[in-house]
């Protein structure tokens, strides 16, 4: 990935601070998204002070298509998209409410359609791109207590596949990722850390991701691809 320009979103989250690092190591010239300064200060305990220096952060909203469009002008070329924002909810349904329902459709599906939206706009005028977006094990096997976040993981899947499809014949791929526990800080304050080996770590999602970004993988498109540890 070196000289490649990435757009992270989310590098800021629990699965990007493990995934930023792993991305940097590859030589990207690297923009992540934030909306809240003090992930960004949490991300720079983690990075070697001149790995931090090397990354450019913009404030985005990636809900709203104006902030969106601000970012992918700012940024001038996307080469990668790395697209970790998302979110996750639980409920049965009978009590889950609507609004969480828009929710979990916002922050997962619709952020992934602007985003790739915008980035494919820049990817298909200089006929390179390499995106990778996440999606989740409930997406392909949903369980009880988590109908919103499989069905819009599951949007997740079909739009990415939908992308590869419409990017036949260029060197513009798109491949979904499908995590299950990550091994993250929120995860091991919500579940303790008794379990917590057999999740599967940031860095190894972020190695899968590196190869999916890489030029060597122009010839893998639409695929989901599972990556589930010791669950
Ligand atoms: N954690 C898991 O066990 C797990 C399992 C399977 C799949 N996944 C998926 O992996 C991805 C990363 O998960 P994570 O655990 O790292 O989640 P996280 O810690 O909550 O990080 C999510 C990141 O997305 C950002 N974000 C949320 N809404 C945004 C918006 N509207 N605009 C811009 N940024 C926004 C958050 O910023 P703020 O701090 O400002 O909200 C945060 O930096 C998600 O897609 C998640 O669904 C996670």
């Amino acid at each position: 990935m070196k000289g490649r320009q990435v757009l992270l979103t989310g590098g800021t989250g629990g699965l990007g601070l493990g995934v930023t690092p792993v991305v940097l190591a590859q030589g990207a010239n690297l923009t992540i998204t934030y909306r809240n300064l003090k992930e960004v200060e949490r991300l720079k305990e983690v990075l070697p002070p001149a790995d931090f220096a090397r990354v450019t952060f913009i404030p985005a909203n990636l809900e709203e298509e104006s902030s969106v469009d601000n970012l992918i002008t700012r940024i001038g070329r996307v080469d990668v998209l790395i697209h970790l924002v998302g979110g996750f909810s639980m409920g049965k349904t009978h009590e889950y409410s609507y609004y969480s329902w828009k929710r979990e459709f916002e922050i997962n599906l619709n952020t992934t359609f602007l985003v790739c939206k915008y980035s494919l706009k820049s990817m298909l005028d200089h006929g390179y791109g390499r995106i990778i977006t996440i999606g989740s094990k409930a997406a392909v096997e949903p369980s009880g207590g988590l109908a919103a976040y499989s069905a819009a993981k599951a949007g997740v899947v079909a739009f990415t596949k939908a992308i590869a499809d419409e990017t036949k014949g260029t060197n513009i791929t798109a491949n979904v990722i499908l995590p299950t526990v990550i091994d993250t800080p929120a995860n091991r304050q919500a579940m303790g850390t008794e379990n917590a080996d057999k999740w599967v770590k940031p860095e190894s999602i972020g190695e899968l991701i590196c190869f999916l970004a890489s030029e060597k993988a122009k010839d893998i498109r639409g695929a989901a691809i599972p990556i589930y540890g010791g669950v």
